[in-house]
């Protein structure tokens, strides 16, 4: 069990997480704009403020072991061009800002979801994908997540890992869920939010690059209970991409 801070806890994703983090146990507290409209779990603590606000993630952040963010820069709606209503960098600053926190209060881990394509990852996509991204006003959230890339990378004392996610659907919950290093798989194309790696009825398969190191779908679900997953990212059915830290995978 741990103490965990989880950022975007009111979003369609972090309602989830809030979800599925209480239901394995940890303890969870959610820094939230409005509380009164999130409908958390029992046991849930929601601490009203914002992510832009450092001060406010030093509060949140006081007594917990690692941090979990499913921050969005995020649109009017999901049409591609929809006005985005988040500032550009808005999570770039969050997670700068989440860092400096973790420093101070000797926090070590953080999980982020970010996208297929942030980042290094970009060269993966394939042409048609990436003139729909640079020509829509998802570029933004795009843009947005390739600099809490290199801000996250260029963290010297936090383990973290990037959560590259395909795109994203609010169907029912599905399996099975499955994860590899970044490159080696080619990934699916949507995963739904409500799909917990945990619910697999498969049995756990071997990512390519981690030698005879399953890689289930609880780990994929839950990255602070393994201390040692296999590194990397993922994909293919289920579609998201980890990367995780050097320091503890050793994965360049
Ligand atoms: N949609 C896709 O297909 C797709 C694909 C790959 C990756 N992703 C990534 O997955 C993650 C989760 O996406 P989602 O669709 O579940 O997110 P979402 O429902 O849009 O939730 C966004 C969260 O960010 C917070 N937020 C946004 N702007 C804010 C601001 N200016 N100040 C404070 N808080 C702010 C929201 O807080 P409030 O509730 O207070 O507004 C909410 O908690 C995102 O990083 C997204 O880029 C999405």
């Amino acid at each position: 069990m741990s103490t965990l801070l989880v950022l975007g806890g009111s979003g369609r994703t972090g309602a989830h997480v809030l979800e599925h983090a209480a239901r394995r146990g940890h303890l969870v507290r959610a820094l939230v704009r409005n509380p009164d409209a999130v409908r958390a779990p029992a046991g849930v603590e929601l601490v009203q403020g914002t992510p832009a606000n450092i001060d406010d993630i030093r509060r949140a952040a006081k007594g917990t072991e690692a941090v979990i963010s499913v921050l969005n820069n995020a649109r009017a709606s999901d049409n591609p061009w929809a006005k985005p209503v988040s500032p550009p960098t808005f999570m770039a600053d969050a997670a700068r800002d989440t860092l400096t926190v973790m420093g101070e209060q000797g926090i070590r881990r953080i999980v982020l979801t970010s996208t297929q394509g942030a980042g290094d990852d970009w060269a993966r996509l394939n042409p048609l994908v990436k003139a729909f991204i640079t020509l829509s006003n998802v570029k933004v959230g795009f843009d947005d997540h390739t600099g809490v890339d290199q801000v996250v990378r260029a963290s010297s004392d936090v383990d973290w890992t990037l959560a590259r996610a395909v795109a994203l659907t609010d169907k029912p919950a599905s399996g099975p869920v499955r994860a590899a290093e970044a490159g080696t798989e080619k990934p699916g194309t949507t995963i739904n939010r409500a799909t917990s790696p945990g619910s697999s009825s498969r049995p756990s398969r071997t990512t390519p690059g981690s030698a005879r190191r399953p890689w289930s779908g609880t780990h994929a679900a839950d990255p602070l209970r393994d201390p040692h997953p296999p590194h990397a990212q993922q994909r293919s059915e289920l579609g998201c991409a980890v990367r995780r830290s050097r320091r503890r995978t050793g994965v360049t």
